[in-house]
């Protein structure tokens, strides 16, 4: 498998496990749907656990005593649109309180270029960290693209994750935005003619939302 500093594969055996449902085309849209959201909070778990503490002091039954919090403004998950947003609430359900904001994208089916259409994210984006979602990073467009609207607005701690990543989208993002990590459940082996990803799972938006 091919090293890439900027990227983490989640390899934990529920993950893998429900990845391989999801890339079955016999998966039903109800199926896939809750899959991509139990794998969302899975990978979630993994992809904040370097998030910021700071200590507080509470009161439980028995004494005072110093606990730790999450520190800072509030996380903010910016779910790519359409796809994306499959996997926003399996985040949302660890952490509950996190802003979301949203970017419109889709890929043009004959250049593969991203064209954006929506961006909409919380205030003080500088003192934030975005995880960005997308199911699917195939040339690395979108999430090039999605990353750099963000950063224009003075996003400085960005994450991306992603279900499947083929390794030319995690090479576009180590070149374009060399300190944003990648989470991917999977890479896979390469991109066909039409730029989707082999093996993969097909179109990620059409299975979610049932259009063709
Ligand atoms: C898919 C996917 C990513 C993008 C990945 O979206 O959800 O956003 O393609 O491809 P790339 O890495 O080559 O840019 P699509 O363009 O199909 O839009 P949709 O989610 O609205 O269906
Ligand atoms: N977008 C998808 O939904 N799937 C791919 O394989 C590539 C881009």
């Amino acid at each position: 498998m091919t090293n890439f500093r900027n990227l983490t594969v989640l390899s934990h055996p529920l993950i893998q496990h429900k990845l391989a449902v999801l890339r079955d085309k016999g998966t039903s849209k109800k199926t896939f749907r809750a899959l991509v959201e139990e794998i969302s909070m899975l990978m979630g778990y993994e992809v904040t656990k370097d998030l910021k503490l700071e200590p507080v002091e509470i009161d439980t039954p028995l004494e005072r005593m110093t606990a730790h919090k999450m520190s800072g403004k509030k996380l903010t998950i910016v779910p790519v649109l359409r796809a994306g947003l499959g996997m926003a609430d399996g985040i949302l359900r660890l952490v509950p309180s996190a802003r979301v904001g949203h970017i419109g994208l889709y890929r043009d089916h004959v250049t593969l270029e991203p064209v954006d259409y929506y961006f909409k994210i919380p205030a003080e984006a500088e003192d934030r960290d975005f995880i960005v979602l997308d199911p699917m990073l195939a040339t690395g467009g979108s999430a090039a693209a999605a990353v750099t609207f963000l950063r224009r607005r003075g996003a400085g701690r960005i994450r991306f994750v992603c279900l499947v990543a083929a390794p030319e989208g995690v090479q576009r993002m180590l070149e374009e935005h060399p300190d944003v990590h990648v989470y991917t459940a999977a890479l896979d082996r390469q991109l066909n003619e039409h730029g989707y990803i082999l093996p993969g799972l097909g179109d990620a938006g059409d299975r979610l939302f049932g259009t063709r």
